[in-house]
């Protein structure tokens, strides 16, 4: 696991974004693995802003993203597919068909999760994964606990998830309680992973990514046993 430190969540992002160009214009097909939540906002923003410059081309980029609320319908507000499409999707020049996310609306959850981890396993899984962390180290919605699953699965969320994600809704009682998310496995297959770390309150938990432990109670834990991650976090993060 290879730490860099950026001043401002602001230099994070920049960060952030410029390996992900990188990446996109030596291999323009590139596959990226997608998180939302706020932290891959401004990096977003950043690519863009690329794009809109003429500097950077999405149309032959695929994604996949890592988790979606179950059940949950895609135009509703808070889907994961309205943020991908409000934050990324609809303001660059990305195919929409190119782009996965796990379906909110399918029949079946278990059925979905399959067919989620087979289109993962034709692609050969994403060449960069982008990752927020959860204050208790969850990473998608793996959350923390004795066991976790390998592949594409549903979970159900941890109360200190949903209270933390709470402020996106009119109340917590709106907050879904189930997820489908990929699994560590899937996640670590990864080619490369960028870990983005920011603000006081992710502090306690980039503090156990420094330590050497790995935990299934701290998830983001099992990321050190990936050969290629970087962690991009800010002094926020680092100060608390
Ligand atoms: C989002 C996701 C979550 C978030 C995490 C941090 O797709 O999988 O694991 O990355 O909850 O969220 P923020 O960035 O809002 O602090």
């Amino acid at each position: 696991m290879k730490f860099i430190c950026c001043n401002t969540y602001d230099a994070l992002s920049e960060q952030a974004a410029e390996i992900l160009k990188g990446l996109i214009r030596e291999k323009p097909n590139a596959i990226l693995g997608l998180a939302t939540g706020s932290t891959p906002v401004g990096t977003y923003r950043a690519l863009i802003r690329a794009n809109r410059a003429g500097e950077l081309d999405f149309s032959a980029v695929r994604s996949f993203n890592l988790d979606e609320y179950f059940p949950i319908s895609q135009n509703d507000a808070q889907s994961y597919y309205t943020f991908m499409r409000q934050n990324l999707f609809d303001h660059v020049n990305i195919r929409l068909e190119n782009t996965k996310i796990p379906n909110g609306e399918a029949k079946s959850a278990e059925a979905e999760c399959a067919l989620y981890e087979a289109s993962l396993a034709e692609a050969g899984y994403p060449d960069l994964q982008i990752l927020g962390i959860g204050e208790n180290g969850h990473i998608g919605f793996n959350e923390p606990s004795d066991r976790l699953s390998e592949s594409t699965h549903t979970v159900d969320l941890a109360e200190s998830t949903i209270a933390a994600n709470a402020r996106f809704f009119d109340s917590q009682d709106d907050v879904p309680r189930r997820a489908i998310t990929m699994g560590m496995g899937s996640i670590l297959k990864s080619k490369k992973i960028l870990l983005l770390v920011s603000g006081k309150k992710k502090h306690g938990v980039l503090n156990a990514l420094f330590d050497a432990s790995i935990t299934t109670h701290i998830p983001a834990t099992l990321l050190k046993l990936h050969p290629d991650v970087t962690v991009l976090y800010d002094l926020d993060a680092k100060n608390g």
